[in-house]
């Protein structure tokens, strides 16, 4: 009995220490994690315009803290994919402070290179222009009446609908597809 929860901590310590260093590892060979500054998370929110019922994706959610404020404002359904698992953990006990056990937003352990853009009204991405540019052609291909916003960087090969820029002087583009 003992040993066994002696393994099972062993096994949960091992899980975690897997899951910072694929969280480093994302962040140095792929992404950094800089997370959308909260100063203009409100301002990001207000120009995506999402409306009730809208299927909403962040792209690389982090610790969630652009879906959280969405859904305080209106009823969308919500969907944050990460890479990490440790950051997918982070955003599950960030949407629990903020919205208590029933929320809208789905956080899941997924590669955003695996999803089907398609099912989106909204896409958001805070990502860099690596992975921009990888997504590019996919989302020409898949996506139709859907509306993509990208903190930063652009999408190559596509004219923005609208440039925004933002009160603290970085870019929000804006695409529709
Ligand atoms: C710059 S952070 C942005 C976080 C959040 N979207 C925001 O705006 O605050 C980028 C996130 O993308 C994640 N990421 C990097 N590559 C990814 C991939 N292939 N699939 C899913 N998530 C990825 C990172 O783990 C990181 O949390």
């Amino acid at each position: 009995m003992q040993n066994g929860l002696i393994l099972s901590i062993f096994f949960l310590l091992i899980l975690v220490f897997l899951g910072i260093v694929l969280t480093s590892m994302t962040s140095v060979l792929f992404v950094a994690v800089i997370f959308t500054p909260k100063e203009v998370v409100k301002e990001i929110v207000k120009i995506m315009n999402a409306k009730a019922d809208d299927k909403v994706v962040d792209l690389g959610s982090g610790d969630g803290r652009v879906l959280i404020e969405m859904v305080k404002g209106v009823k969308v359904k919500a969907f944050g994919y990460d890479i990490s698992p440790i950051m997918v953990l982070y955003s599950k006990l960030n949407r629990f402070l903020a919205l208590g056990f029933k929320s809208p937003i789905t956080f899941d352990v997924v590669s955003l290179f695996d999803l089907k853009y398609n099912e989106y009204d909204i896409i958001y991405c805070n990502l860099n222009a690596k992975i921009m540019s990888r997504l590019s052609s996919k989302f020409t291909k898949q996506l139709s009446g859907t509306k993509v916003f990208s903190y930063i960087y652009p999408i190559e090969g596509k004219k923005p609908y609208k440039k925004h820029i933002l009160s603290n002087k970085q870019a929000l583009f804006e695409y529709r597809y």
